[in-house]
C-alpha cells in the first residue's frame, strides 16, 4: 500500500519547480495533495497535469503573504478533503544585489515571502495537524546556513527558519506534530523562475546546468523521505554540507574564501 495513501498534504508555491515536483512525489505515494501559487494559469495547469495521471488533486490560488489567503487555503483544504496530515512551506523567492543598493520594499517582500508566508499557512494549519499528529516541514536554502554576498536578504529570511523551526519543534512535540527543516542546494529550474532584482523588478533566471545543479524531482523524493521518517533537519548536496561543516570549524577561513570569490558567486548566481 502506497506510504501516504489517503493522507492530505499541502504544499504553498507548487504551481512549478520543487514544490510541484514534491506534489507529484506525494501523489506517486498516495496523498491527496493541494496545490497553491498566485498565478491561476499555471496553478491550473499544475493540476490538470496531476489529475491526468489520476491523482487526487485541489488547486487554491493566494498569497502566502497574505494571511487571509493562507487561511482561506486552510479552510479550502478542510471543506474538501476534511483533515490536513501534511504542511509543505514551500514558497519562496530569491533576491539579488548587495544589501547596500536593495529597495526597502525588496527588504519587506523578502521577509514576507520566505519568512512570514512559512509562519502564515502553518499557524493557520496547527489545529488541523494536531489532529492528524501530521507533519510541518520548511523548505530552506543552503544559503540558509550561513549569509552569503550578493544575496543577503535571502539569506537573512531562510535563516530565520531554522530558529522558527527549532523552537517549534520543541513547542509542539507533545502535541505530536512533526516538525522539518530542508536546506535545498542548486536545483535546476523550470522556465519562467524569476528572482527579485535590488530594486524590485523581476529577473527572469536562465535554466541551470551542469551537474552540480539538482533535479526538483531529486529534491522532492528527500523531502518526501524527511516527511516520512519524520526528520528534523536534512541537508542537500555536497556544497551545502561543506557549506555547514566548514563554518563551524573554519568561520574565517569561509569568509576569506567568500571575499575572493564575489564575482564567481555573482556569475553563478545568474
Ligand atoms: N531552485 C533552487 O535552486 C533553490 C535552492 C535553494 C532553496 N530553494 C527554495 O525552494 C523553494 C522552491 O524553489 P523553486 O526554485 O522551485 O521556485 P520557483 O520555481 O520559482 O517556484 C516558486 C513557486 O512558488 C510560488 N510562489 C512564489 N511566490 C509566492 C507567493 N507569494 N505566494 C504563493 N506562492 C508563491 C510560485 O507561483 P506564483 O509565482 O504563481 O505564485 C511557484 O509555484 C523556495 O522556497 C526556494 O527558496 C530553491
Amino acid at each position: 500500500m502506497p506510504y501516504f495513501k489517503d493522507k492530505v498534504a499541502i504544499i504553498t508555491g507548487s504551481s512549478m519547480g520543487i514544490g510541484k515536483a514534491t506534489a507529484l512525489a506525494l501523489a506517486r505515494q498516495g496523498a491527496k495533495v493541494v496545490l497553491n501559487g498566485r498565478d491561476v494559469k499555471r496553478l491550473e495547469n499544475a493540476k490538470q497535469f496531476l489529475q491526468s495521471q489520476g491523482f487526487e488533486v485541489i488547486a487554491v490560488s493566494g498569497d502566502v503573504r497574505s494571511y487571509k489567503d493562507c487561511q482561506t487555503l486552510i479552510n479550502e483544504t478542510i471543506r474538501q478533503f476534511g483533515k490536513i496530515d501534511i504542511l509543505i512551506n514551500n514558497a519562496g523567492k530569491s533576491s539579488r544585489g548587495y544589501f547596500e543598493s536593495l529597495s526597502p520594499v525588496v527588504l519587506r517582500e523578502m521577509m514576507e515571502i520566505n519568512f512570514l508566508g512559512c509562519l502564515y499557512p502553518t499557524q493557520c494549519a496547527l489545529p488541523y495537524l494536531e489532529i492528524t499528529k501530521g507533519s510541518v516541514v520548511f523548505i530552506s536554502s543552503v544559503a540558509g546556513i550561513r549569509g552569503l554576498p550578493e544575496t543577503s536578504i535571502y539569506c537573512a529570511s531562510k535563516m530565520a527558519l531554522t530558529s522558527m523551526a527549532e523552537s517549534l519543534k520543541v513547542e509542539l512535540a507533545s502535541k505530536g506534530i512533526h516538525v522539518g527543516i530542508v536546506y535545498v542546494g542548486i536545483t535546476k529550474n523550470d522556465p519562467g523562475k524569476t528572482v527579485i532584482d535590488a530594486d524590485g523588478s523581476l529577473l527572469e533566471l536562465k535554466n541551470r546546468q551542469g551537474n552540480h545543479a539538482q533535479k526538483p524531482e531529486q529534491v522532492a523524493e528527500v523531502i518526501v523521505n524527511h516527511v516520512r521518517k519524520r526528520k528534523f533537519k536534512k541537508i542537500l548536496t555536497p556544497l551545502g554540507k561543506l557549506n555547514w561543516i566548514a563554518n563551524i570549524v573554519f568561520p574565517r577561513v569561509v569568509d576569506k574564501f567568500l571575499e575572493r570569490s564575489l564575482e564567481r558567486i555573482r556569475k553563478m548566481n545568474l
